[in-house]
């Protein structure tokens, strides 16, 4: 029977594969977003949408885990085409500009990556308001509803937090870092909750920065733990922790603890915490996994816990949820099926989704050693 190492290694061969039938596969007609797990055909962006960054950065990581310089020059193409995005006003730029273009130059020392990365994240920056010390989803945020300078949610805090550091250090601009650490202050005081579970969203008076309301875009109720929620903050206080902000320790092991308390023991999460029979969403399970393994090496004798839970995670979606490593599976290899985008509106609700992808193969990369969890 074969060893779980054998089937990591070939579930990172899949991955891989998955991503050249990507790229092959109408290369001019957008970003990925989601697909089609039976078919694999990808329903695509023109402009990158709030997930394009997260193709782009498959395709550096799969540079960093094959040694594959082809995949670089890719990075690099797919990153230019999101410079255009520099303009849009949207938190999600955080997303864009940090997978898309600063893994390039923090992998691969890609300079027109960093340049695109460093003008992304001071347009980011522009966006934040100093009444209420955190950046909005802005006007052009891709939420389903209720965006604007007046809204926020958590997952403005992942991608954005490294995306300003990596520009402050880049440009010398040491005010970028501390505009980073003030949203993810004020994130924690917006939503993770006295038990460490964490609310996606709020709504503020964009002139006074007074809070009206906490709710969520997409979990089931305003009370409940969506998924991502969760799994999105695990990242985003990692990632600010791995930048040296060591202050944000505490709240990424509440927040990741909390996950680890309520994992269920399949070690894939369903779609929202308090809804454990309805969908699974294998993305937020994929992203918390990429985000236990920064957590790790940082968290002293909970290091190992949060190892062992990511690898447990980790495997439960390839063994249970990746399409290709049963040879008589006749969908297209390389799938991370069974992601749940969008329950509320019915959007994509098991489906592949290109940030999943993107979070698995990071975790995998991690557990088999091509790539420091913290690197990311
Ligand atoms: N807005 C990011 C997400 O849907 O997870």
């Amino acid at each position: 029977m074969p060893q779980m190492s054998d089937h990591r290694a070939r579930a990172l061969e899949l991955i891989v594969d998955r991503i050249d039938q990507t790229a092959a596969d109408a290369p001019t007609a957008g970003f990925p977003h989601y697909a089609d797990p039976g078919t694999g055909a990808w329903t695509r962006t023109p402009t990158g949408d709030w997930t394009g960054g997260f193709w782009v950065g498959e395709l550096w990581l799969a540079a960093r885990v094959t040694g594959d310089r082809r995949y670089a020059k890719l990075g690099r193409d797919w990153a230019q085409a999101l410079r255009p995005r520099t303009a849009s006003e949207t938190v999600f730029r955080g997303f864009l500009f940090w997978y898309g273009a600063a893994l390039g130059a923090v992998l691969h020392d890609d300079e027109i990556a960093a340049e695109i990365a460093v003008s992304g994240g001071r347009s980011l920056a522009t966006l934040f308001n100093r009444s209420a010390n955190l950046i909005p989803l802005g006007s052009e945020a891709e939420e389903a509803s209720d965006v604007g300078r007046g809204e926020a949610n958590i997952d403005g805090v992942p991608g954005g937090t490294p995306l300003l550091i990596f520009a402050a250090r880049r440009a010398g601009q040491p005010e970028l870092s501390e505009l980073a650490e003030t949203n993810a202050r004020r994130h924690i005081e917006l939503c993770v909750r006295a038990d460490n579970s964490v609310c996606q969203s709020a709504s503020f008076d964009p002139r006074s920065g007074k809070v009206l309301r906490r709710y969520t875009h997409k979990g089931v109720r305003d009370d409940s733990t969506w998924t991502r929620a969760q799994a999105w903050a695990m990242l985003g206080f990692s990632q600010a922790v791995c930048a040296g902000a060591d202050e944000f320790l505490d709240v990424a092991m509440g927040v990741s603890d909390w996950w680890c308390e309520h994992l269920p023991k399949t070690a894939v999460a369903s779609w929202d915490f308090d809804d454990p029979d309805g969908p699974r969403d294998t993305s937020g399970t994929a992203i918390a996994a990429a985000s236990l393994l920064k957590l790790s090496p940082v968290a002293g004798t909970r290091g190992a816990v949060y190892r062992e839970t990511a690898e447990a995670m980790a495997d439960a979606l390839i063994e249970h949820h990746l399409t290709g490593l049963d040879a008589a599976d006749a969908r297209p290899a390389g799938i991370l099926t069974d992601g749940c985008y969008n329950r509320r509106i019915g959007l994509a609700t098991a489906n592949e989704l290109i940030w999943g992808d993107y979070f698995l193969l990071e975790a995998l990369s991690v557990m088999e050693g091509h790539l420091n969890s913290e690197e990311v």
